[in-house]
């Protein structure tokens, strides 16, 4: 009975351990450190690919340096952020808030490709 017992409570502080760790690792992966691979790619390619690929709508936002510099020099931030340079980004839409902050995050910390 006493072996049951062990048994059971082994048994269920692995399983909180693990629902723990879970939790830690979904709430903090995406907001320490993004990179462009990572974290910027994904956002940027299903949200603004459809309009700003190739010659078809400048800026071209299809590369790490493309979208670099449409942060440097087309106010990219201030396009996702708010109404104030021009119309909102992604035109007809606006991204999460999770994902403007990610970008800025991206952004002051220096533009980390991968
Ligand atoms: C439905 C099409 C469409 C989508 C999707 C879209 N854009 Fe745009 N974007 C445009 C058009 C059209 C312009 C030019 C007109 C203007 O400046 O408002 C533009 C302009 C811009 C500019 C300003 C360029 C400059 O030279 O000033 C930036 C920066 C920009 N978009 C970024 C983005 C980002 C980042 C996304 C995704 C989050 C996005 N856009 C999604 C159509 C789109």
């Amino acid at each position: 009975m006493k072996k049951i017992k062990i048994f059971l409570i082994a048994v269920f502080s692995v399983f909180i351990v693990s629902c723990e760790s879970n939790t830690y690792s979904e709430i903090s992966a995406p907001a320490v450190n993004p990179t462009y691979v990572a974290n910027v790619e994904p956002i940027i390619r299903h949200n603004c690919l459809s309009c700003h690929f190739g010659t078809n709508q400048s800026p071209n936002l299809e590369t790490y340096d493309g979208v670099k510099n449409a942060c440097l020099n087309t106010n990219l931030i201030c396009r996702i952020e708010s109404e104030s340079c021009g119309e909102r980004m992604p035109l007809g839409g606006r991204l999460a808030q999770s994902d403007i902050d990610l970008i800025k995050l991206w952004t002051t910390e220096g533009f980390v490709k991968e």
